[in-house]
């Protein structure tokens, strides 16, 4: 049987600070295979629709700026257990709190501008990834 699927980007901060490379190394020694992967920009509004969930939250505002502020890579990974262990491998959203050697531990800065995302259950990696891949862009 396939594994599960789980979704993530590289947030615009580390694209910028160089890291794309270094965590797709992690993504890899952790055990995902890549069905799906883009280099791609998020418009305000797109940034705005996929955290929408966030809508109230008091850091939407500076959540839709920052994801639209730069290019991202999205991707859909497959594993066993996806979801819970790449959550595992980014580590806490704030970094202060990430387990050393986890992608939010080496390569984030702050609670805001955290490296990466990761989907939280296996019902949003699905609404996720259908929201940045067509079904003839994953393999
Ligand atoms: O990304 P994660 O699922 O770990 O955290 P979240 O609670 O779903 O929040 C989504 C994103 O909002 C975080 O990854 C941060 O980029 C941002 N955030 C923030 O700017 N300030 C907070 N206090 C909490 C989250
Ligand atoms: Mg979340």
């Amino acid at each position: 049987m396939a594994g599960n699927r789980t979704f993530t980007m590289i947030k615009p901060d580390a694209v910028k600070a160089g890291h794309i490379g270094n965590i797709l190394q992690k993504i890899n020694e952790g055990g995902f295979r890549i069905v799906a992967m883009k280099y791609t920009r998020l418009t305000p509004e797109a940034a705005g629709q996929f955290y929408a969930v966030h809508k109230e939250r008091p850091f939407y505002q500076e959540l839709v700026d920052f994801m639209s502020s730069g290019p991202i890579v999205a991707a859909i990974l497959e594993k066993d257990n996806a979801v819970e262990d790449f959550r595992k491998l980014i580590g806490a959203t704030n970094p202060a709190e990430a387990e050393p050697g986890t992608i939010r531990a080496l390569y984030a800065t702050s609670i805001g501008e955290n490296a990466v995302h990761g989907a939280d259950s296996d019902e949003n990696a699905a609404i996720e990834g259908d929201f940045h891949f067509a079904k003839t862009e994953r393999f």
